[in-house]
């Protein structure tokens, strides 16, 4: 047990404090338990409900010492060598006396080696006390541990039955579970694998269900959102280069080891014209690869968790190497991270927080991020080596234009054959992908009112009366083009 070792390393280097951060409470209890038995010291345990206890001894609480005060009191008078492990005791760490206490319990190792453990599912420490302690986190189970889970989780289950029938299982599918746990502790892992097996089968259609329920686990802040819906590049007009790209990636995206020569992808940023089908392609990016979409929100992250903002960044992209293999979709980046915005200390340390976190990942995240507006992209995202490639998606051309009536026109259980599409795109020029879909709802609208069926001549008398954003901000998007032109590839 590596977790045991390194603790017990820890008790022995003379550290006052330790902090553990975990969720997992009697796991934690357990571990910190076994390490005291092993090292031949008394360990207690300290809960608000139960007042201190001694631990590797069943004696029954006997409720001394319940206030946190009087319990670091106690603590601090004792002489000799012992654990004392206080649960949840960050609720009580904004009180500068017992700040002091611990620090005093701590100042006086030399003379009276007392070890507190302090044990929360988050705590942070205090200034004053981080030179007298270190923090230390339980290693999640890895892949022999989550098997192990797995196939106690069967035998349980087949003892519950009353004809000791055993979990039918298909071999891959419990690989794919097992390699879906990863990232999970160890508790977690056990409840998903429990869920996987309830109906006495493990197959390949339980590890979508198992995926969602992991995520659920994961999602504690709500800035990361789990996309049920990806999309295929069917239901994308043109981009073809994008397209391209991404499909020869695939392979070396999803399984880096049987292609050693070619790097893993990292990810794209798709800039350009508002309503070209950006965000359409980042969700298609997740349906092409095969794996799930995790869109992270900016908007979310900034209103809701006012001064945890860079906490919560780290944490979605904790969550999201939990989730790989998945494409992590930053929608809108510069809005998250504009430079020169109101709050632009902030957004500066979110970039940085992004940008680390880009450099150093291990896991298999691909980034997928779109971008409208150049002018407040921060020049650091832009630089090569950020991204694999920066791609420009442009207006549609004629046949992207045809294309995207039809998929629009196959959406509303319309057959495009019975249009004049080669009109429609000519007379369509300039217009944005959004702009088309809004000609095809109202065109559908007016065809409605007058009590006909949908033909071209609606659709071309809507194009007509709309004067497209293109011609509108005409000066705009062409200062964008000309932006694009030597610094991104064309995604058509
Ligand atoms: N290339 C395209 N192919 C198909 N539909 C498109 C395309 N571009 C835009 N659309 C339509 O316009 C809508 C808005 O596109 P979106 O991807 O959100 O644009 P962007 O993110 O570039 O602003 C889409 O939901 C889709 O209906
Ligand atoms: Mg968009």
């Amino acid at each position: 047990m590596q977790d045991l070792d390194s603790l017990r390393l820890l008790i022995q280097s003379h550290i006052p404090l330790i902090f553990i951060r975990s969720r997992e409470e009697q796991r934690a209890l357990a571990l910190i338990t076994r390490a005291a038995i092993n090292l031949g010291l008394p360990v207690y345990r300290w809960l608000a409900t139960e007042g201190l206890q001694r631990l590797e001894t069943s004696l029954p609480p006997q409720r001394i010492h319940m206030e946190p005060e009087a319990a670091l009191g106690h603590i601090r008078s004792v002489m000799e060598r012992g654990l004392y492990v206080l649960v949840d005791f960050h609720a009580y760490l904004d009180h500068p006396l017992l700040r002091r206490l611990l620090k005093d319990i701590a100042l006086g190792y030399a003379q009276a080696p007392r070890t507190v453990i302090l044990l929360a599912p988050e705590i942070e420490v205090p200034t004053e006390l981080k030179g007298l302690s270190a923090m230390f986190e339980l290693a999640l189970p890895g892949e022999k541990e989550l098997r192990d889970i797995v196939h106690q989780v069967a035998h349980e289950w087949s003892s519950q039955q009353a004809s000791r029938r055993k979990v039918s299982a298909d071999p891959q599918a419990v690989d794919l579970l097992v390699r879906n746990l990863a990232g999970l502790t160890a508790t977690d892992a056990r409840r998903l694998a429990r869920m996987a097996v309830a109906d006495g089968t493990l197959s390949k259609s339980d590890i979508a269900a198992v995926m969602t329920a992991k995520y659920q686990l994961l999602d504690q802040g709500g800035v990361l959102h789990f996309e049920h819906d990806t999309l295929s590049f069917a239901q994308v007009a043109g981009l073809d280069r994008l397209k391209r790209w991404l499909t020869q990636r695939r392979p070396a995206f999803l399984d880096p080891k049987a292609n050693p020569a070619l790097d893993v992808p990292k990810g794209i940023l798709l800039l350009g014209v508002q309503g070209c089908g950006k965000s359409l392609a980042a969700k298609a990016a997740a349906g092409l690869f095969g794996v799930p979409l995790l869109r992270l929100d900016f908007g979310g992250l900034y209103n809701k968790y006012y001064g945890e903002t860079e906490r919560n960044v780290r944490e979605a992209l904790k969550t999201a190497e939990v989730m790989a293999p998945c494409v992590l979709w930053l929608d809108e980046i510069e809005k998250g991270i504009a430079s020169g915005g109101q709050d632009d200390g902030l957004s500066k340390r979110v970039l940085g927080t992004l940008l680390t976190w880009m450099a150093e990942r291990r896991s298999p995240v691909f980034l997928a991020a779109t971008a409208n507006d150049i002018e407040q992209m921060p020049p650091e995202l832009l630089r090569k080596g950020r991204f694999d490639e920066i791609f420009f998606v442009d207006l549609p051309g004629a046949a992207a234009r045809a294309q995207i009536f039809a998929i629009q026109l196959r959406a509303r259980h319309l057959d495009p054959a019975r249009f004049d599409l080669s009109a429609l795109a000519a007379a369509a020029e300039g217009f944005s992908g959004a702009e088309l879909e809004q000609a095809v709802v109202a065109a559908l609208y007016s065809a409605h009112a007058r009590k006909e069926e949908l033909a071209t001549r609606h659709l071309n008398d809507e194009l007509a009366q709309t004067r497209p954003l293109s011609v509108v901000m005409g000066e705009r998007v062409q200062a964008l083009r000309e932006w694009a032109s030597n610094r991104t590839v064309s995604a058509d």
